[in-house]
Parts: structure tokens; sequence; C-alpha cells
């Protein structure tokens, strides 16, 4: 007989807990879904009623939550309670990159995870099936077992069972419920038969069988973490082709559209940006580079970092191109940012392209106008480490003369008054419209728009008289120098 599963938990209402969960939900009506955070005020944003104040945008949220929240999706505090009452609970918190200690810098922090496998332990009953649902190093599943099976319970050891395994998530973030509802595949690492196939029949519900793969526990954990090392790579690749087409003549969109036509590369994943930010993929290719030092694999871990290096060099050649061409300054003038999230249809900023390059910029000295349809200000605040500027603030002190230059936020469009320049971070549809034969009257001449996306109507912005300056575009620079 199987494993009997009617009620689930999920610990960590984050980008993956959340909508994880609420896709399954709704899958799944006849199952009981408990998703269950420490953070107070992020439940209190799932369970508002007003449902912009949901704590994570995601395209198509919103409406899934309307049909499954407090019908069979429930969101809490309470975790003890929706631990006790779990078959199957999936750890879904957070794993940074650890910043002190043994391996800080590249290995995981797994205290987060370790703190909920104490949890489970104590407030399980009965038998449990444990899941892996965060991206952990490879080998953690038997940290989780040890602490299962040691830890303090409240019931007694013997009335209490587990099985752990690995189930990591592939979604990204800005289609994370397309890519839920259908995803590539469904990977369950595990050694236990009875556990693997109870887990997959949840899935079971909506994805097609053949897409739900079966590997040991170690390969489902290295197989995440490779997944995101390769993505990451790929558009390092392409990036630093960026910057040959620049000085070359090519043109990278044309590079890429050469390339992509090609079967055994194919087409995804080849569009040049300000470099690749969100949460995981810089921690997850320096969770490889560790693994591969622990294991003496040196020119293994090297080509791995060269990875990360490269796209940090890629955020401050953008920042480099900017200030050269404002005349090799960019103190007090009015730059416009259009976007702060690392990618378009979210409000994650997690190592986003553009927290490094407005912090650069602010201390060349710009006065930055910050646009992003979804990110509040206070998280871009933190993100800066630099306080949103005021008015009032500025006449109080205005005796005291600040050492670099400063922000502020807009909610609005109505912002291309006396600006220099603009810089497109992020590709969000509506900057696909703006009307450049208007804003250009309003900027200060010669007035430059530094397109990272390729995403404004490269015709229209030049036929107006905006200097224009795209991401890994040769043939605009050649142009210039033809005429010079
Ligand atoms: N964000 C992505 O696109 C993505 C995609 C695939 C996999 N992942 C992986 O999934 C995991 C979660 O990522 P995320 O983006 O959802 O993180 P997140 O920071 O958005 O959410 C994690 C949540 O866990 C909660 N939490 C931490 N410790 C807890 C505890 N002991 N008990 C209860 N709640 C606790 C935090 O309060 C937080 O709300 C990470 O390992 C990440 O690498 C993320």
């Amino acid at each position: 007989m199987g494993i009997p599963i009617k009620n689930i938990c999920c610990i960590g209402a984050g980008y993956v807990g959340g909508p994880t969960m609420t896709v399954m939900a709704s899958k799944c009506p006849y199952l009981n879904f408990n998703v269950v955070d420490i953070n107070k005020e992020r439940i209190a944003s799932w369970n508002s009623d007003n449902l912009s104040k949901l704590p994570i945008f995601e395209p198509g949220l919103k409406e899934l939550i309307v049909k499954t929240r407090n019908r069979n999706l429930f969101f809490s505090t309470n975790i003890k309670e929706a631990i006790e009452s779990a078959d199957i609970i999936f750890i879904s918190v957070n794993t940074p990159t650890k910043t002190q200690g043994l391996g800080a810098g590249k290995s995981s922090d797994l205290k987060w995870v370790e703190a909920s496998a104490r949890e489970v332990a104590k407030y399980s009953k009965g038998h449990t099936i444990v899941v892996e649902k965060s991206t952990l190093p490879v080998r953690t599943a038997e940290v989780i077992e040890n602490i299962l099976n040691s830890a303090e319970t409240n019931s007694k050891r013997e009335e209490i069972s587990f099985n752990v395994l690995s189930n990591p998530e592939f979604l990204a973030e800005g289609t994370a419920i397309k890519d839920l509802e259908n995803p590539d595949r469904v990977l369950i690492g595990g050694d236990n038969q009875k556990a693997m196939i109870a887990l997959s029949n949840l899935y079971k519900a909506w994805v097609p069988e053949e897409k739900i793969l079966f590997t040991n526990i170690w390969s489902s954990e290295l197989a995440k973490l490779t997944s995101n090392a390769f993505l990451a790579q790929r558009i390092s690749s392409i990036n630093s082709i960026s910057a040959i087409c620049e000085v070359t003549g090519a043109d990278v969109r044309e590079v890429s559209r050469a390339i992509g036509k090609d079967t055994r590369i194919g087409s995804k994943f080849l569009d040049s940006g300000p470099g690749f930010g969100g949460s995981c993929f810089k921690k997850d290719i320096l969770n490889l580079v560790y693994l591969a030092e622990y294991f003496d694999l040196h020119d293994v871990a090297k080509f791995w970092e060269s990875v990360v290096e490269i796209n940090s060099w890629h955020q401050k050649r953008i920042t480099e191109i900017v200030v050269k061409k404002l005349f090799g300054t960019v103190a007090n003038k009015r730059l416009i940012i259009l976007g702060f999230a690392f990618k378009a249809n979210t409000n994650d900023t997690r190592e986003s392209a553009a927290i490094k390059i407005c912090r650069d910029l602010i201390i060349e000295g710009a006065d930055l106008i910050i646009h992003d349809p979804k990110v509040n200000p206070k998280q871009i605040e933190e993100d800066l480490q630099i306080k949103q500027f005021s008015e009032e603030e500025q006449n109080e002190k205005s005796t005291i003369k600040t050492i670099h230059g400063k922000w502020r936020f807009s909610k609005s469009l109505e912002i291309f008054e006396e600006a220099h320049a603009v810089l497109v971070l992020t590709e969000w549809e509506e900057y696909k419209h703006i009307k450049w034969d208007r804003e250009f009257k309003k900027m200060v001449k010669p007035a430059w728009v530094f397109d990272s996306r390729s995403i404004v109507n490269a015709e229209e912005v030049q036929k107006t008289g905006i200097n224009l300056w795209r991401l890994g575009d040769g043939s605009i620079e050649k142009e210039k120098d033809i005429f010079k």
C-alpha cells in the first residue's frame, strides 16, 4: 500500500514556497496546504484582502490565490500545528551564501535549513516525508536526516519516522506560475521508492509522467546547482561577446540570432543584458566552486568562479561607459534609471545589476531618479544602503556637503525633465512604449539613452536626436566614427 497523503506543509513562504504551494493547491483541491513562516509581516501580506499587497509579484499569482486561499491553502505562523498534521513537509527556506566563518563567501548558510529540520523533528507525528525544496549543497540530505534522527522530539522516538527526498525547484521568477504549471521536468531524488512515489503522485495531478524524473539524492542536489551554473554561464558568455561586438562593429543581437539557430546551442538565454542577478545564480555557482575546492578540484573551481567574476566586471563596465559618454563626469547630472528589479515581471531585487550600477553612479556624484513599476522604494534604500533624498532634509542640512550624489524614487514616468541621460536596466514592457520625441524636448542636450536590455526602438530614439548606446551594438559606434 502507498503512503497516505492528506496534509502538506511548506516551511518558508518566499518566492519559491508561496507560488509553488499555490499552484499545487490549485491542482490538488483534495489536499490541504499549510504554508508557514517565521516572518509575521510576510504571512500577514499573504493573507491580505488587498491582493496588490501580496509579498511577491508574479503574473497569474493573484488569480490563483483568489481560488485557493482559505479553501485548501492556508498561510500562517503556526509552525507547530502545520508540522504536527503534515504527511509531507517541504523545506523551502532561504539558503544564502555564508557571510562569515568557515566557507564564508562561497558555501551556503544552512542555519535556516537546520532550524527547520529541528522544528520538524520536534513537532512531527507518525511518518513524515521531508522534502528539500530549497537549493542545497550536495549531501545536505544527510545532514537533515542526521538532525531528524537525533534532535529533540515531542513524540516518543519510536512513534516517529522520516524519509528525506530532494525535489529542487526550477521555476524562474517572472514566469513562476507558468513554469510550475508546465514544468520542463520534475526531479525527485531519494532512496525510498514508496516515498518517491507518494511525492510523484502529487505532481501527477497535472504533470505528465514522462516529465517526472527519479534519481539518487546526490544527483538531484547536484543537478539543481549545475542547472543554474549552466544558465548563468550562458549569460556571462554572451555578455562577454557583447563587449567584443562594441569594439569591432558587430551587433550582439545578430550574433545571438545566428548562433541560436544552431540546434546544439538553442536560442534561449542568449540575450545580453546588464549582468545576471536574482538570488540564486551567484550563490549556486559559488556553492559549486566551494564543492570543487573542497575536493581539491581547483581548476574546476576556477572555471566556474570566472563566470561570476566576469558578471561583476560586466556590471562595472556599464557604469564606466555611462560616465565616459557623459564627458567623463556624472556629478550633479540627473540620470533616469528605468527598472530596479533583477528582471521584468518580478519585484525581486536580490543581486540585481541595478544595485551596483546605481551605487557606483551615486558615488560618482549623479542625481538619480529611479523608476520601477513593482519594486518598493524601501527595498531600494535597503539595497543601495543610501537613504532616499528628501527636499526637507536637504534644506535642514544645507550647510553639510555630501560627498556623493543622491537618488529618489518615482512611481510615475513623468521624470525626464532636465535629465542628461536615461538608463534602461530592467526590460519592463512599459519602457518599450516611451514616446522619445516627447521626452527628448525635456532633456538636457546632448541627451543620452543607455539601453542595456535592447528594448527601446533604436530608430525612433535616434530620429529624435537622442544619442543611443545599446549593449553590444558596435554598429552604432562605427557609424559615429564615420561621421567624425
Ligand atoms: N527565488 C528563486 O527564483 C528560486 C528558484 C529555485 C530555487 N530557489 C531556492 O529556494 C529556496 C528559497 O528561496 P526563496 O527565493 O523562496 O527565499 P525567500 O528568502 O524568498 O524565502 C524564504 C522564507 O523562509 C522563511 N524562513 C527562514 N527560516 C525559517 C524557519 N526556520 N521557519 C519558517 N520559515 C523560515 C523566511 O522568513 C522567508 O520568508 C532557496 O534555497 C533558493 O535557492 C529559489
